[in-house]
């Protein structure tokens, strides 16, 4: 509400003084040689137009179109005191104002506006840990400077094409230099590495107004951690659906950087992959690397007997970070079918199934003998008039021999149970 009369004696104040320039744009952006228009304009008829450009002040007349800055807009007699650049300069970045002469007095009105000359910053810097390789779970910090930038540039962050966002980014910071105006940005990120980190590149990427392109600057980032099983947690693992006399392949997949070492204890034989038992019956392939950190261990039973499934097969997988070690037994079953959760939801499923159909078959059923009572039909029809007669005699009797449809429906042909106002053309037979 009170914004009402303060607007109204601002506007007052400037009709009765007539001292408001309004300039827009206010601040604008602007790479060397791209052109920019700058427009003032006052509530009256203005007598001159002049625009102070760095050093230069250049008097605008509408009717004279040469050079590189020239008047714009539809005339000083509209109030409009506007400038057309038409290859903007890197020494005019700064503040640019128009002047106008007054409506009275002797004093100019003047507004300024800042123009920003887009400056390109300096290749992006990563700076960083010395160190190449790191443990999982460490905290890894590092900071991006992009220096010298006109307006500062904007930072984004990367691991591998995944842009990394929200806590793990601080604030970026400014630094500028007063007297051109150039910015040095720098922001740090920091992240806790995982096992999946490793291998993948971290990557400042800076965008600026006046490049085309963004530039980058990256490393690669190595993270070490133990060997660890990844298919499930715990010691023992069986393995299924081998058969005895055939070969028989006991597959671990573990994850480890740096490759593990491996060792395969059967009974009292030790083989380091790679390697071969005495007879060439047992052989410990050499880890297979399946990509990130993933390899597939592997030994190989020439020929499954008997007492190879009571035994147990003791893996050993070790690097300079830990080891991990792994019971196997095998197996001449199948594979047991899905776990638990999943045909639970199967079984749930079904259930629901099945209750729905049984309700509406309840409902059915119900909705039919009720139907069927109020309407005396079928089973129904004359019970409740004669009680007297024995259940066994619909049941047992055969269907009428004659056309009539309601009858057909009716397992009883005896002419009493058809004795109701249903079939008007039995009731002589009726006796009652
Ligand atoms: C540019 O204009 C701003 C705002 O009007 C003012 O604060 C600043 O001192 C001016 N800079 C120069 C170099 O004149
Ligand atoms: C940003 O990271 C650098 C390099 O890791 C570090 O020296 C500096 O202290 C960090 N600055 C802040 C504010 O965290
Ligand atoms: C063994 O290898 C097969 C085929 O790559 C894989 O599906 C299975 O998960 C592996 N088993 C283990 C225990 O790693
Ligand atoms: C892993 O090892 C098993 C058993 O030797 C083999 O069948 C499977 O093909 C291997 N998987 C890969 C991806 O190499």
């Amino acid at each position: 509400m009170a914004a009402v009369p303060a607007f109204f004696g601002l506007f007052l104040l400037a009709v009765v003084t007539g001292q408001v320039v309004d300039i827009t744009p206010q601040q604008a952006v602007r790479r060397v040689g791209e052109d920019l228009i700058v427009t003032c304009k006052v509530n009256y008829q203005a007598e001159a137009c002049r625009m102070i450009v760095g050093q230069t002040s250049y008097l605008l007349r509408p009717g004279n179109q040469d050079g590189d800055v020239i008047y714009h807009g539809p005339g000083l007699d509209k109030g409009v005191c506007g400038m057309h650049i038409r290859r903007v300069k890197e020494e005019w970045n700064g503040n640019i104002s128009c002047m106008i002469p007054p409506p009275r007095g002797s004093i100019e009105l003047q507004a300024t506006m800042r123009l920003i000359v887009a400056h390109a910053p300096e290749l992006p810097v990563l700076i960083g840990p010395q160190q190449t390789t790191f443990h999982e779970g460490d905290r890894f910090e590092a900071q991006c400077v992009v220096a010298r930038g006109r307006p500062a540039a904007t930072i984004k962050w990367f691991l591998d094409d995944e842009a990394l966002l929200g806590s793990e980014l601080h604030e970026p910071s400014t630094e500028g230099e007063s007297t051109s105006d150039l910015v040095t940005v720098r922001q740090n990120v920091t992240r806790v590495l995982r096992a999946d980190d490793s291998g993948r590149r971290l990557t400042c990427r800076s965008e600026h107004e006046a490049l085309e392109q963004y530039r980058e600057a990256s490393r690669q980032l190595q993270v070490h951690y133990p060997p660890k099983r990844v298919d499930a947690d715990g010691n023992q693992l069986t393995i299924f659906g081998l058969k005895i006399g055939d070969q028989g392949r006991l597959n671990v997949t573990v994850r480890s950087n740096p490759p593990p070492s491996v060792e395969w204890t059967v009974g009292d034989q030790v083989l380091v992959a790679p390697n071969q038992n005495g007879d060439g019956t047992i052989t410990a392939m050499p880890p297979v690397p399946l990509g990130n950190g993933f390899y597939n261990l592997t030994l190989i039973l020439a020929r499954v007997a008997k007492e190879d499934v009571e035994r147990t097969y003791f893996l050993r997988a070790v690097n300079d970070l830990g080891r991990e070690e792994v019971a196997v037994r095998i197996s001449t079953m199948d594979e047991p079918a899905a776990g638990p959760q999943r045909s639970g939801v199967e079984l749930d499923t079904g259930a629901i199934v099945g209750i729905v159909v049984g309700v509406l078959a309840l409902l059915v059923a119900v909705f039919l003998v009720v139907f069927a009572k109020a309407t005396d039909r079928w089973c129904f029809a004359g019970r409740s008039h004669h009680t007297d007669i024995p259940d066994g005699a619909d049941s047992e009797a055969p269907l009428p021999p004659h056309d009539d449809i309601k009858g057909a429906e009716n397992p009883s042909h005896d002419h009493e149970y058809i004795s109701n106002g249903k079939h008007p053309e039995k009731k002589p037979d009726t006796a009652v």
